[in-house]
């Protein structure tokens, strides 16, 4: 039983004034974080919405899973320090954590972990779906299709209503999850799928369905490799109210079914303002090429006309380091050494990172590394192309969208997302015929 978590009311108000009205909002307090001001009721009093594009100042539902804190850096699932849990824990624990609000006993992990795994198949159906796609296919296209598909094969785990159909579609969409990315990835090279092997934990049966052939060669799970992926699916399990899970929850407010909307969060991830980053960043230190053309890429980072920007630098939240990111230079580090692989990006990345560091553009905007900017060095390292590396995003954000998903289903106060508009465009005008215009 997770616990119960009570928003604090305010004694205080916020008063509102325009003209020679004052209109009174409530103030509410969570457990940390800015308080908020509840304008539920300010179109019914006064006419008038508020316009916050991209959505800067406004929370848009109560959460008890992840919260960040941008000045500090720091992230936290149900209240534990990534670092922590990216030292200590394991992806499916965080997962338990994340869906269930605690950590969980040796029993309940053994029965979680088991659960999982034995939902890691998917119908041999939904193999025919991957010969419809190019196999020059982004593979966050066929991610899209692929998840969304999954409703047309998983009846009995798509009626909303029911907590225990919730929980059979989350569990199926964590486990099943590696294995369609790494069939997306086996049918871009043309070798056949590989089944998943349950003696395997996720993160190895994950290497193992990807670069593993069927029978002709044994593939053996490298652990420092497995280790190193296991550590980025934590890193990527959830991140508060960002836009691909605000769009899983904005598509699931309707009463979507959960593979759909996940399907909606995966679309969102792609781009590259969002997980389509860490492929635009390896991309961008190869554009650079050396250290030396370091200053003139910086330059044109700065520069107002030039739409260039640093990718893998800068967050919506983030205004230090982002927690992940130092995680991650010290994987980076690790992958490289155990593979032997002497990537000059690195040293392009580390000289980058300490360059814009310096930068008063830089410093004054509070742009720091992100997540997104060591991550595709490790999975470059590890064998994986460019565009695998938001799937690799999305298999790991699974959980945090589905639990996010689960919280908002259970949230009492829950209703249809949707914003309004401050409206600029004409306003009645009549039908010309087509010869009069
Ligand atoms: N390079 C150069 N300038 C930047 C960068 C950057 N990477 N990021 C922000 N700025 C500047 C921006 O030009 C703006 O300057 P000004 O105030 O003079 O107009 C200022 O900093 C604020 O930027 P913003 O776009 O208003 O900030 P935002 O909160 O809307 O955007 C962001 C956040 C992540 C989209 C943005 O920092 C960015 O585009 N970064 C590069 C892409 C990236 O690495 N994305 C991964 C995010 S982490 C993984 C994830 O959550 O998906």
């Amino acid at each position: 039983m997770s616990k119960k978590y009570e928003k604090k009311i305010s004694s205080e108000k916020a008063t509102l004034t325009i003209g020679d009205k004052s209109f009174e909002f409530p103030i509410y307090g969570g457990s940390t974080g800015p308080d908020v001001i509840d304008i539920s009721t300010l179109y019914r009093d006064t006419n008038m919405f508020t316009y916050d594009p991209g959505f800067t100042s406004t929370a848009s539902c109560e959460s008890a899973i992840t919260y960040i804190d941008g000045d500090k850096g720091e992230l936290l699932y149900r209240g534990y320090p990534i670092e922590q849990l990216a030292e200590k824990s394991d992806f499916l624990e965080v997962s338990y954590l994340l869906l269930n609000g605690e950590l969980p006993s040796e029993a309940e992990k053994s029965k979680f972990t088991h659960d999982i795994t034995y939902h890691t198949m998917v119908h041999e159906q939904l193999n025919r779906f991957f010969g419809g796609f190019r196999r020059d296919a982004h593979p966050m296209a066929i991610m899209c299709g692929v998840i969304g598909a999954m409703s047309a094969f998983y009846h009995d785990s798509t009626d909303i209503n029911d907590p225990n159909q919730r929980r059979v579609a989350s569990y199926r969409l964590i486990a099943k999850m590696p294995t369609i990315a790494a069939m997306t990835y086996k049918y871009s090279t043309g070798q056949p799928f590989v089944y998943p092997r349950n003696d395997l934990n996720y993160a190895e049966n994950f290497l193992y369905m990807t670069f593993g052939v069927p029978t002709c060669e044994e593939y053996v799970v490298n652990p420092i490799l497995a280790d190193a992926m296991d550590k980025i699916f934590i890193l990527h399990a959830d991140h508060e109210q960002n836009a691909s899970t605000s769009t899983v929850r904005l598509a699931g407010s309707s009463g979507a079914n959960p593979f759909a909307c996940i399907a909606a969060g995966i679309a969102s991830l792609w781009g590259p303002a969002h997980g389509g980053a860490n492929e635009a960043c390896l991309k961008m230190l190869y554009e650079i090429g050396t250290v030396e053309n370091i200053p003139k890429y910086i330059a044109k980072a700065k520069d107002k006309n030039d739409p260039f920007r640093l990718m893998g630098f800068g967050h919506r939240v983030y205004k230090n380091f982002d927690p992940r990111a130092k995680v991650l230079q010290q994987a980076a580090h690790e992958v490289l050494e155990e593979l032997g692989v002497n990537d000059p990006m690195l040293e392009v990345a580390r000289e980058l990172e300490r360059i814009a560091l310096e930068d008063e553009y830089f410093i004054e905007k509070k742009l720091y590394p992100n997540v997104d900017f060591y991550s595709g060095i490790i999975l470059k390292a590890m064998g994986f192309p460019t565009e695998m590396f938001t799937v690799l995003f999305a298999l790991a954000r699974t959980v945090g969208w589905i639990s996010q998903w689960g919280e908002m289903i259970k949230d009492p106060k829950q209703k249809i997302g949707r914003p309004r508009q401050l409206f600029i465009g004409e306003s009645t005008r009549d039908y010309i015929d087509i010869g009069k215009r």
